[in-house]
């Protein structure tokens, strides 16, 4: 017996259907950004290849329930693991036969593990320094701030140059004090696409001695391919000396089903403090290389099936084809008055931003949601003027000659509409609240004054997209200094999670 009051509920009081469950979890999806069709320019990364879809799914469903918590017990998942850890080695000039034969490895769960996995290695690699400290342009993926919060390691930020979007080496150099045990750089940045100068990066950083983290993240799948390509792309891997590790996430340009990274270390030396062992307690000893104990199979067998298909011809021909479209989105944007690319695209990313004051950027980006086209804002720092990034992947292809003119649309339309104009009091409230006086009343009166739903002592959220930022969110984040964003987000979040019962 199905009882209807159960929808919804995690835990109903009868079990329900095999069918129907999976039809109301379609029916959630709905509302989500769309995965794939390529007009959603963040989060997802989607080749559009027939097929592939329905057999990473199958590959994951496989070893779903394998645990990586002992690679002797699942010698499949070993296997699959290594032979993913070479694979990113042989592409980032790791391996037999090169100046880097030795490295090694682990797959992670996503990015943010492989960076905090980097600077635990740096940082226990050092134990007699009391208070550790990493170098890190201010570009580099806020994942080496949470990586340095985690770790009670401080963070020495490295300033970029508001025209090239990257740090120097010397000021790179400058940033090394003798705690300094890891020193950071992006091949490319997320915001913005372009890669740091990674041979003079890496060279002062073993000139004083310290580890050199490459953060490939998001490029390094497409870098080497684009290299292929002829594009030219500097050098950032083992090649160059001096790099001691780098990271390349499998779910992102590998376009493996999301929980898949690799965290690579030049020689097993440098990877030895990476792992945690633990035997002094009355259960199994525990050897963990990463952060996670137990740890599903299915996004490794989901990932080493996706990389067995595509294989590097595939690859290749993704990479031209994200290349291409590239290239397409940026003509798009030089060809509107009042935008301006914050950089000459050099990997796949099209970044811009406005030179009229008369074009929010914010409104603009409602009116590209608007059309069907999904991009991210990102908000002005420092000297950097807010922004709109877009992450183009292969499928974004074919949709490529219908962007240019909703983009020209949505500008006129973002125009016609004007800048956001904040309430004024929200305004004096933004620029002078300090994050610790927001308090969960003050919270609620500015979610209930930017028309967020939720209800913030208790109850469901109104609804999904509820909190969507749209334009006056941003306008008002904008308006904060970071420490006060941090907090709003913080808690503009927190009220959309709250348990449904
Ligand atoms: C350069 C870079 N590093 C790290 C990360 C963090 O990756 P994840 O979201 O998989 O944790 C990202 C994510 O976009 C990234 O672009």
């Amino acid at each position: 017996m199905i009882d209807d009051q159960d929808t919804g509920r995690a835990l109903p009081g009868h079990g329900v259907p095999a069918e129907r469950v999976l039809r109301e979890i379609r029916g959630l999806r709905e509302a989500d950004r769309p995965t794939h069709g390529g007009r959603l320019f963040a989060y997802v990364y989607d080749p559009a290849v027939p097929g592939l879809d329905d057999l990473a799914a199958a590959a994951h469903a496989g070893s779903a329930h394998v645990n990586g918590l002992d690679p002797t017990a699942f010698p499949s998942l070993l296997a699959m693991e290594n032979a993913l850890v070479g694979a990113a080695a042989r592409l980032l000039g790791g391996g037999p036969g090169t100046t880097a034969p030795d490295v090694v490895g682990s797959v992670t769960s996503g990015g943010t593990e492989s960076l905090i996995l980097a600077v635990k290695a740096a940082r226990d690699a050092r134990p007699e320094i009391g208070e550790p400290r990493i170098a890190v342009p201010v570009t580099a993926h806020a994942a080496f701030a949470k990586a340095a919060h985690y770790l009670r390691v401080a963070l020495d930020p490295v300033p970029v140059d508001p025209d090239t979007l990257r740090p120097s080496a010397a000021d790179v150099a400058a940033a090394i004090r003798p705690d300094t045990v890891l020193v950071a750089c992006s091949a490319p940045s997320y915001a913005h696409g372009v890669v740091d100068p990674v041979a003079g990066i890496a060279e002062v950083a073993a000139a004083a001695g310290v580890r050199c983290h490459v953060d490939a993240c998001f490029g390094g799948w497409t870098l080497p391919w684009l290299r292929r390509l002829g594009v030219p792309v500097p050098p950032f891997d083992f090649a160059v000396d001096g790099v001691t590790s780098i990271s390349v996430d499998l779910h992102k340009y590998a376009y493996a089903p999301k929980g898949v990274s690799v965290l690579l270390h030049r020689d097993p030396a440098l990877r030895a403090p990476q792992y945690f062992a633990y035997a002094d307690w009355p259960g199994y000893t525990m050897v963990n290389p990463v952060i996670a104990s137990t740890r599903s199979g299915g996004p490794i067998a989901a990932a080493y099936a996706t990389l067995r298909h595509l294989g590097e011809d595939g690859y290749l021909r993704l990479a031209g084809a994200t290349r291409d479209a590239v290239a397409g989105l940026a003509d798009a944007v030089r060809g509107v008055d009042g935008l301006r690319l914050m950089a000459e695209p050099e990997s796949t990313v099209v970044c811009f931003t406005s030179v009229d004051p008369g074009l929010d950027l914010f409104v603009l980006v409602d009116e590209l949601t608007a059309r069907g086209w999904h991009t991210q804002p990102q908000l002005t720092y420092g000297e950097l003027p807010a922004s709109v990034h877009l992450t183009v992947t292969a499928s974004v292809a074919p949709r490529v000659a219908e962007f240019g003119p909703d983009l020209a649309d949505a500008v006129a339309a973002a125009r016609a509409a004007g800048p956001v104009e904040l309430p004024a009091e929200l305004t004096a409230l933004a620029a002078t609240l300090t994050p610790d006086a927001l308090t969960p009343d003050l919270v609620a009166g500015l979610a209930a004054g930017l028309g967020l739903g939720g209800t913030p002592s208790g109850g469901p959220a109104s609804g999904p997209g509820a909190f969507a930022p749209d334009a006056t969110v941003n306008a008002l984040l904008d308006a904060a200094p970071p420490a006060l964003r941090e907090r709003l987000l913080v808690e503009f979040v927190g009220l959309l999670q709250r348990p449904t019962y």
